[in-house]
C-alpha cells in the first residue's frame, strides 16, 4: 500500500519547547455564533491586543479561506464538512507551530465543532460561544445579509431558514448583547491567562507585557 511508503520524521523541536521559549502555548479559540454576533470583530480585536504584548496569533476568518485553501469547495453538505475538516487540520498545524489560532465561522452544527475538538489534544480546543440575540444580529446586519435572507434571496441562512445548534459546554460565553467589544477581549485574555495558556509572569508582570502597577499604601 502507498501509505507504507510514508514516514513520520520526528521533529527536533516539539510543542513543549516552543511553549517554554515563547511563554505561551499554541491553542485554538473556536468562535461560533450567528452571523453578526461579533466573531470576526472580537477575534481581530484580541489578535491586535496579543500582538501588542508580543504574542503571535492568527485569525482564520469566514469565507477568506474559501478564496485559497478551499477554493475547490462548494456548499454541498460534503463540501461544507470538508471545509471544516481542512480548517481543523490547518489549525492543528498552527497549534503545533506554537500560535494562538482563532477561527471565526458560524459553524452551526455541534457535530462539526465536536469533530474539531476530537482532532486536537486535551486543552487545545477552546470553544467560544459568541452569544447574541437574533433580534440584535438583525439590527446590526453589517453585511445586509439578514435583509437578503428574509427576502428569500439566500437559502439556508442560519437563524432564518437553517438551524443554529447552541454549544452545550463552551469554555467561554461572550454575551455581545450586553458586553462591549473591549470587555469580550478582556474576558478572553483573562481566560487564557487564568488557564495557563499565557504565562502571566512574562506577559503581564514581566518585562514583555504591560507592567501592572503594584498598589502603594
Ligand atoms: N459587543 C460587541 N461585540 C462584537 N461586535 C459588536 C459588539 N457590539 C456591536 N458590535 C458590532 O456588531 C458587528 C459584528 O459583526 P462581525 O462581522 O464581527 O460578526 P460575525 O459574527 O463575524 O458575522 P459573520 O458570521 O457574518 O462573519 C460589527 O459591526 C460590530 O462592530
Ligand atoms: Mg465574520
Amino acid at each position: 500500500m502507498e501509505k507504507n511508503n510514508l514516514y513520520w520524521h520526528k521533529p527536533s523541536v516539539i510543542m513543549e519547547d516552543r511553549w517554554k521559549a515563547n511563554g505561551y502555548r499554541g491553542c485554538l479559540l473556536w468562535f461560533t455564533g450567528l452571523s453578526a454576533s461579533g466573531k470576526s470583530t472580537i477575534a481581530h480585536d484580541l489578535c491586535r491586543h496579543l500582538l501588542e504584548l508580543g504574542i503571535n496569533s492568527y485569525v482564520l476568518d469566514g469565507d477568506n479561506v474559501r478564496h485559497g485553501l478551499n477554493k475547490d469547495l462548494g456548499f454541498s453538505p460534503e463540501h461544507r464538512k470538508e471545509n471544516i475538516r481542512r480548517i481543523g487540520e490547518v489549525s492543528k498545524l498552527f497549534i503545533d507551530a506554537g500560535l494562538i489560532i482563532m477561527t471565526a465561522f458560524i459553524s452551526p452544527y455541534r457535530e462539526d465543532r465536536s469533530n474539531i475538538r476530537k482532532l486536537l489534544k486535551e486543552g487545545e480546543f477552546i470553544e467560544v460561544y459568541v452569544k447574541c440575540s437574533l433580534q440584535e444580529c438583525e439590527r446590526r446586519d453589517p453585511k445586509g445579509i439578514y435583509k437578503r435572507a428574509k427576502a428569500g434571496e439566500i437559502k439556508e441562512f442560519t437563524g432564518i431558514s437553517a438551524p443554529y445548534e447552541e454549544p452545550e459546554n463552551p469554555e467561554v460565553i461572550l454575551n455581545t448583547d450586553t458586553l462591549s467589544i473591549e470587555a469580550c477581549t478582556k474576558k478572553l485574555f483573562g481566560h487564557l491567562v487564568e488557564n495557563g495558556y499565557i504565562d502571566a509572569q512574562k506577559y503581564i508582570n514581566g518585562t514583555k507585557g504591560h507592567v501592572i502597577e503594584e498598589e502603594k499604601d
